[in-house]
């Protein structure tokens, strides 16, 4: 019988745990080997335990892959890794694309829309089209990602990348350019929703059964990073909820259908990523499991 593998190669969001230029408590802790520190936003599945899709390409993926030995080439060039699926165009799960150009063999799963990101970047031409097929992946359509794995990609509200804003944001956009995936391998049904701005019905109806998400956990309250001095943005400005609060994402899955629910893409201020934080407690009585870098879960 096959099921799905899942194993979180990156559990932070975009900036990673620590990230670069910040000085703020988790950041600093992590630096100290406090706490452990997280990479960026990533997931490894399977449904045979020998072919492997990656889900998001982070600009950490040559360490995430070093540190995983299911993903390590068994022979010359031989690699156990078939396919990347991108759930939206921002830097956190493209970058790591760039890594991935030795001439190397995989399918890039993409919407038609974030597709049209990638290729009018001409960066990523580093992916050589004879060995990369760039496979645009309409909404709703399942595709086998992996022997025995299909994925199907649904629009979730959020908003275009970073990058791509102009003057006017939409932040709760239904679209191509932020997408969740749901995995089925047999009889098993897994989800991977590493943004999104708002669980609406129709999005309820889809998880329900389920015996696996992985769900955004970026932000514990929305002007988490406004309240740490971080910056001026709320999470709802940057298309995620947040955790904590009446429209959050813990209050939004009460009563919801679900077997095991594990944040992942936290941002680097937020409480649950310190073992002893309140918060954590708070959010695991829920129900939930903090994602966190090379923690392994099968449904
Ligand atoms: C996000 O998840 O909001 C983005 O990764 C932000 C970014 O691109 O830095
Ligand atoms: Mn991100
Ligand atoms: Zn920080």
């Amino acid at each position: 019988m096959q099921h799905i593998r899942a194993r979180i190669l990156g559990a932070a969001a975009g900036g990673g745990l620590p990230q670069w230029n910040c000085g703020c408590e988790n950041c600093r802790m992590a630096r100290a080997g406090d706490i452990p520190s997280q990479t960026q936003s990533s997931l490894a599945v399977s449904a045979n335990g020998r072919d492997w899709a990656i889900l998001n390409a982070s600009p950490d993926i040559r360490a995430q892959l070093a540190a995983t030995p299911e993903l390590h080439p068994t022979g010359l060039r031989d690699m156990p890794l078939r396919s990347v699926l991108v759930t939206n165009g921002d830097i956190d799960h493209v970058a790591g694309l760039l890594t991935l150009r030795e001439m190397q063999p995989f399918t890039l799963y993409a919407t038609p829309g974030i597709h049209e990101v990638i290729a009018g970047n001409p960066v990523f031409a580093a992916l050589a089209p004879s060995v990369v097929t760039r496979s645009p992946l309409a909404l709703d359509t399942p595709a086998e990602i992996a022997p025995g794995l299909l994925a199907t990609l649904f629009a979730v509200p959020g908003k275009v990348p970073l990058y791509m804003e102009g003057a006017e944001v939409e932040t709760d956009l239904i679209s191509e350019q932020t997408v969740g995936v749901e995995l089925r391998a047999g009889s098993s049904r897994a989800f991977y929703i590493p943004g999104c701005a708002r669980l609406d019905a129709a999005l309820r109806a889809r998880l329900s059964g389920a015996a696996l998400v992985f769900f955004d956990g970026t932000l514990w309250r929305d002007d988490e990073m406004i309240a740490a001095g971080l910056g001026g943005k709320t999470g709802r400005r940057m298309g995620h909820m947040s955790m904590s609060g009446p429209e959050g994402s813990i209050a939004a899955f009460e009563g919801l259908d679900v077997g095991r629910k594990v944040f992942v893409h936290m941002n680097n201020t937020n409480p649950v990523l310190r073992p002893d934080a309140p918060e954590r407690g708070t959010a695991e009585r829920a129900g939930w499991t903090i994602g966190q870098d090379g923690m392994e879960l099968s449904a």
